[in-house]
């Protein structure tokens, strides 16, 4: 028996097996930040999953960066997203909506707002994003967030979860990881920031304790949970000792009461790795400093999937890249079955196409 695909409960949470959908921005929301239909049906495709955790979703349009991702913070939005989670639902998985506040990975054409994006510091990222309408274009400088704007922030997150549980989510997720707003007050070359807030790792670490404590005294702490991806550096993230960091930041969170911390191995898209070292220590080394469950992602494969469970090293398993390609994953790695390539060039293009119509291999 694989106890991979047995049933396991955490933090009261009921899950037919043990394998996550990862959070996977697709872009199929319109201008306003609403799913557009056939995203219900790419949702209840892949619900064979234990649990799915949505893609990025903006609390609020200043927390969008790029184009076509959807928000939870109108009622049309939440309307979209309840549809979806009901037929989540009925085919037996559970649903936790990802929060993305992009923070300074944005541009002003991606967004529906004109004021600038903010950021911990008015840190540049080097590089360049996506908008529909000039292509590629290089990141603006952001605006450092006021001390005084902090609670409204802190606020904007809780508003969001308090919507994520009406349109029927199962927890939220909040996105600490690759790059985005939590992330940049977590990192030392993004959060410079001398107001309690930043230089100091209590400084920098105390938002993010500050949001997830606030979400989870309005959803509870079962409901509320944390991404994380110490040394990834994606989006220009350069942190001086990412596991220093997320040791501290774990220990500062509720995790035995939080429905799960989440992994992103440093090492899933790119060998370089930023001061955290080996990949393979990550997880042993944050596993003391989660009490409750601990889930990771990146380059997972079944058998290494299972020997990662059986070992007590992680409680849940997340794929993300073969979920794209293949609807009924759980039910092809069961089998043994070859998966399905994704079609790369339409990750993130705005229709059905390379989206819901993949097949499952029996229809
Ligand atoms: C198209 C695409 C979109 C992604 N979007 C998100 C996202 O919205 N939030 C997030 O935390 N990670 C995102 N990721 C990272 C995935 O959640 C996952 O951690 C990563 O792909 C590694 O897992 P894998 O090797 O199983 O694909 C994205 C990855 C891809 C390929």
């Amino acid at each position: 028996m694989n106890s991979l695909y047995e049933p396991t409960t955490i933090a009261g949470l009921a899950l037919q097996n043990r394998i996550v959908m990862a959070p996977l921005t697709r872009n199929r929301a319109d201008a306003m930040g609403v799913p557009k239909p056939f995203v219900r049906d790419y949702y209840a495709q892949r619900a064979g999953a234990g649990l799915i955790v949505s893609e990025g979703t903006q609390t609020s349009f200043a927390g969008q960066g790029y184009c076509r991702t959807p928000g939870i913070h109108t009622p049309e939005q939440v309307a979209a997203w309840k549809s979806i989670t009901d037929a989540v639902h009925a085919r037996g998985a559970k649903m936790f909506m990802q929060f993305m506040h992009c923070g300074r990975i944005a541009h002003p054409l991606n967004r529906q707002i004109p004021d600038a994006p903010v950021a911990p510091s008015a840190v540049r990222p080097a590089g360049q994003m996506w908008t529909d309408q000039q292509q590629l274009q290089d990141f603006p400088t952001p605006r450092a967030l006021e001390t005084a704007e902090l609670p409204a922030l802190a606020n904007e997150f809780v508003t969001a979860a308090r919507n994520a549980i009406a349109a029927g989510f199962d927890g939220v997720e909040l996105h600490a990881a690759n790059g985005y707003l939590l992330n940049q007050f977590l990192a030392s070359n993004t959060n410079l920031r001398t107001d309690g807030y930043g230089t100091t790792l209590q400084g920098r670490i105390r938002f993010v304790v500050e949001v997830v404590e606030a979400v989870a005294a309005a959803i509870g702490a079962a409901r509320t949970a944390i991404r994380v991806s110490p040394g990834h550096m994606f989006n220009d993230i350069v942190d001086a000792n990412p596991l220093e960091t997320h040791s501290a930041l774990l220990d500062a969170l509720p995790t035995a009461r939080m429905a799960y911390v989440h992994v992103m191995l440093p090492d899933a898209f790119s060998p370089q790795l930023n001061n955290a070292g080996d990949p393979q220590a990550v997880l042993p080394t944050l596993r003391p400093h989660v009490k409750g469950a601990l889930i990771a992602a990146g380059n997972l494969t079944a058998a290494s999937a299972a020997a990662m469970i059986e070992s007590g090293l992680i409680q849940l398993a997340v794929f993300g890249r073969p979920f794209i390609a293949n609807p009924d994953l759980v039910e092809r790695l069961k089998g043994g079955a070859a998966l399905t390539a994704p079609r790369e060039q339409l990750f993130y293009t705005p229709d059905a196409e390379g989206y819901s119509d993949y097949p499952p291999l029996v229809a």
